[in-house]
């Protein structure tokens, strides 16, 4: 449980700027960076739907637009904005696929199911070999 602790607790805080008035579904995920860096990313949602952005990936635009392309693992804690500790927010397809363009197969996937005092309830760690198998690369 210890381990990714703190990588959760990031994610915890990049959820509080979830903007999501749309699904009332706010998501909050944290990059680790192989040099220590953590980048935050919450989802950001649209009135036009598809412009809207799922937290996993604007913390890998964060990432790399600073140069940054070498990943450990991402933290992921997500669900209704009134329900804390109901959901076990798992990456959509899209954010894996962005996953792959830039990780490598055990690249950690920290799934985060938490309360409303941002206690860790339960926590599940997948590879994106796992969550992704037999993927597309160029
Ligand atoms: N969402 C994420 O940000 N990450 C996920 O892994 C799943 C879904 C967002 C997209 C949308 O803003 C809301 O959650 C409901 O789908």
């Amino acid at each position: 449980m210890k381990e990714y602790s703190e990588l959760i607790t990031a994610a915890l805080e990049a959820r509080q700027h979830a903007y999501a008035p749309y699904s009332n579904f706010k998501v909050g995920a944290a990059l680790l960076c192989s040099d220590g860096r953590v980048f935050k990313g919450c989802n950001i949602e649209n009135a036009a739907f598809s412009p809207s952005m799922c937290a996993e990936r604007v913390a890998f635009a964060k990432a790399v637009s600073e140069d940054c392309k070498d990943f450990c693992a991402i933290a992921i804690t997500g669900g209704p904005a009134d329900k804390e500790g109901t959901y076990f927010c798992t990456p959509c397809g899209v954010c894996r696929q962005m996953m792959r363009e830039f990780c490598n197969p055990d690249f950690k996937i920290v799934c985060a199911k938490t309360d409303e005092e941002g206690n860790i309830l339960e926590q599940k760690v997948f590879t994106l070999a796992e969550l992704l198998p037999e993927s597309f690369s160029l």
